[in-house]
């Protein structure tokens, strides 16, 4: 059996696509989901793995889960945090709850899940941690105030945890999507998204595969090296 991993959001759009590359490596994979219920059964139904509905916006659904998971499955040696929602809006228009979704869901979910496994693998002496960040965090997006501090919070959360866990055999390492075709991306409005996409040199936008491509790299055995790293795959749009 190989090695049990989790990924956060993972049975749609980028994740989904994270966790059949991984299955395909070899790994055990482990798919967490927030809400679409629907989807998570047909998931679960096409690939076989097992899905696990928690928020990962609070620390104490996270500890059951991560308990229930490892119970179930093994120890959780492979971590990709990859969660996230939007709500977009300018800044005098956004309320509490859009920011505080945002960075509860995208960035406080890092800490969460994390902090649920970190002692396992600093006593295992192994990890591998990748974070999903993103363009907006590095560049910043005009209506995502919120979006881009969690995101760019993330960029930071990598590079510390990645100091703290070298010598520990666990690496940390993010990963910054531009904008890719999932339904995330497709809800950007129609000539916003235009303008967008004029802007990448590659002259598309990126599939959900060109991200797990990163992610199989980076969670590899033989990449402990690579740590405190942002690979952007971005078609070029933004070159960090
Ligand atoms: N730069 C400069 N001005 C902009 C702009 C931009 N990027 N986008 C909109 N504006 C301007 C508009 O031209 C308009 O100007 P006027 O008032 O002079 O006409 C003004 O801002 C208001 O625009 P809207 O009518 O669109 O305002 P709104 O309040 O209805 O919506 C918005 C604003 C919600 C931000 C909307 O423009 C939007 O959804 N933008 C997309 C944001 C985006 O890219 N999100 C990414 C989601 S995908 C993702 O996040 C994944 C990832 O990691 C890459």
């Amino acid at each position: 059996m190989g090695r049990v991993a989790l990924v956060t959001g993972g049975t749609r759009g980028i994740g989904e696509a994270i966790c059949l590359m991984l299955q395909k490596e070899g790994y055990t994979v482990v798919a967490n989901y927030g809400g679409n219920e629907e989807k998570a059964r047909a998931f679960s139904e096409r690939t076989g793995i097992p899905t696990y509905k928690f928020d990962v916006g609070s620390l104490s659904a996270c500890e059951e889960a991560v308990e229930k998971i490892q119970a179930d499955v093994g120890p959780i040696e492979v971590l990709v945090n990859n969660a996230g929602i939007t709500r977009d809006g300018t800044m005098h228009k956004m309320s509490y709850e859009q920011w505080y979704d945002v960075v509860r869901t995208n960035l406080g979910s890092c800490f969460y899940v994390t902090r649920c496994l970190i002692n396992g693998m600093r006593e295992r002496g192994f990890g591998r941690i990748v974070n999903i960040g993103s363009i907006n965090g590095q560049a910043g997006q005009y209506g995502q105030v919120n979006y881009a501090a969690a995101k760019s919070g993330i960029h930071g959360f990598t590079k510390a945890l990645a100091q703290e866990c070298a010598a520990k055999g666990i690496t940390v390492n993010a990963i910054a999507p531009g904008y890719v075709a999932t339904d995330m991306v497709r809800a950007v409005p129609e000539n916003v998204l235009e303008k967008i996409v004029a802007k990448i040199p590659v002259g598309r936008l990126g599939e959900a595969d060109d991200i797990a491509r990163g992610v199989l790299f980076l969670v590899a055995d033989d990449a402990g090296f690579v740590t405190g790293s942002t690979l952007s795959i971005n078609g070029g749009q933004h070159m960090y």
